[in-house]
């Protein structure tokens, strides 16, 4: 693992981007997978600095997105996918078609299956992930098997609190999402991960030094060959004095 650490948000999120970038120019189909949550937004802006300013096109690029909550609709203002469209998908030339989010609306087993034989066929290039409070990435709770693929899940009380404040009130966040599991997150060819700031300090330190257990779920990619923590001071101080 190498551990990137940042004097600012403005810095982490030009450095984030820079990956992707470089990604999507060297590839011709380039396969991205994505995250939600306040972690990836300031890389999602700065993704669209550089398309505005002719650095990176969009126009061959495929997504996944980690996962979508269940029992919403996706035109929901909640939904992921809302949250993709209005956040990054609508301010770039990708074509929607190629946007790929899990299905919760519908037949759960029937989402799952799809987008595991999707993930299957479409090897992702590089993949951008958050970290729970509780260690969970995607929504991968702890106790999550490691050889998990895509599966329906019940949100943890702690993740649905963290959440609560993009709802109205705690009540109204889903119980329950669609996950890509983390062997399909492991398969990624290149992963970036992104937690900033000190709610993220004991989560971001049992994941780089503590042991890998399924009840740490971000722990697994210790066993990633290729992983890049971006982070700022807050975060990882635990980790250096
Ligand atoms: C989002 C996701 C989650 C978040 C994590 C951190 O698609 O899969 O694992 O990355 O909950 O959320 P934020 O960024 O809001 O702190």
């Amino acid at each position: 693992m190498e551990i990137r650490i940042f004097e600012n948000k403005e810095a982490l999120s030009r450095a984030a981007a820079q990956y992707f970038i470089e990604v999507i120019n060297k590839n011709h189909k380039p396969v991205l997978g994505l995250a939600t949550g306040s972690t990836p937004l300031g890389m999602y802006e700065k993704l669209i600095e550089a398309y505005n300013d002719g650095e990176v096109n969009f126009k061959n690029v495929k997504t996944y997105n980690l996962d979508e909550y269940c029992g919403i609709d996706s035109n929901h203002e909640q939904s992921y996918r809302t949250f993709m469209n209005t956040n990054f998908f609508n301010h770039i030339n990708i074509d929607l078609i190629n946007t790929n989010i899990p299905n919760a609306s519908g037949d759960l087993d029937a989402a799952c299956e799809l987008y595991n034989s999707q993930l299957n066929e479409n090897e992702i290039d590089i993949q951008v992930l958050g970290i729970g409070t509780n260690g969970h990435i995607a929504f991968n709770e702890p106790g999550t098997p490691f050889g998990s693929k895509t599966h329906c899940i019940e949100l943890d009380q702690k993740t649905r609190e963290d959440n609560a404040r993009f709802f109205n009130s705690i009540d109204e966040v889903p119980t329950h999402a669609i996950t890509m599991g983390l062997a399909n997150i492991m398969k990624a060819k290149k992963i970036i991960l992104i937690a900033i700031g000190a709610q993220k300090a004991e989560a971001l330190r049992k994941m780089i030094l503590g042991d890998v257990t399924e009840e740490m779920p971000a722990s697994i990619l210790q066993f990633h060959p290729d992983v890049v923590i971006l982070t700022d001071r807050e975060a990882v101080k635990t980790l250096i004095k």
